[in-house]
């Protein structure tokens, strides 16, 4: 198991000035920051990076959304850190996310949902490698 996950605040919560309730919510939960940007993704990168979801019907929408505005992306390590920040970020529907979980507190929908986090150790790897090279870890 590793100990490494990645997430994006999303241009949703950038816009309503959530960043830094965010930031305090993960490292108040035990994470530490290996690596971090503020950036903005291009629609090609956006659709890079949710290749996956390419035959989604929410594909266009998602990637449209993605590289709207500016997003923080970063490289979080905890023991047991992804499954562990899926359980602090909540379901992907707000709506059906618990109590206290990030996406219940600043997420709009299961679109604009204000933070990612990556599903599995294999994908969080992907994703840290697609933003961060060697040097920006610290
Ligand atoms: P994320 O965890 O970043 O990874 C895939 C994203 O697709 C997910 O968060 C949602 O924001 C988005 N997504 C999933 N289902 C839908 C949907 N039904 N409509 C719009 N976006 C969706």
């Amino acid at each position: 198991m590793s100990n490494i996950t990645f997430t994006m605040i999303k241009p949703d919560a950038v816009r309503a000035g959530n960043i830094g309730a965010i930031l305090q919510q993960i490292t108040d939960a035990g994470f530490a920051i290996k690596a971090m940007k503020f950036t903005q993704l291009s629609m090609d990168e956006a659709k890079k990076f949710y290749e996956v979801h390419a035959g989604r019907p929410f594909y266009g929408e998602l990637v449209e959304f993605m590289s709207s505005g500016p997003i923080v992306a970063a490289v979080l390590e905890k023991e047991n850190a992804v499954a562990d920040f899926r359980e602090l970020i909540g379901n992907t529907n707000p709506a059906d996310a618990k109590i206290g979980t990030i996406r219940q507190k600043y997420a709009n929908s299961v679109g604009e949902n204000a933070v990612h986090g990556s599903d599995s150790d294999e994908n969080a790897l992907i994703e840290a490698n697609f933003h961060f090279s060697g040097r920006d870890f610290f």
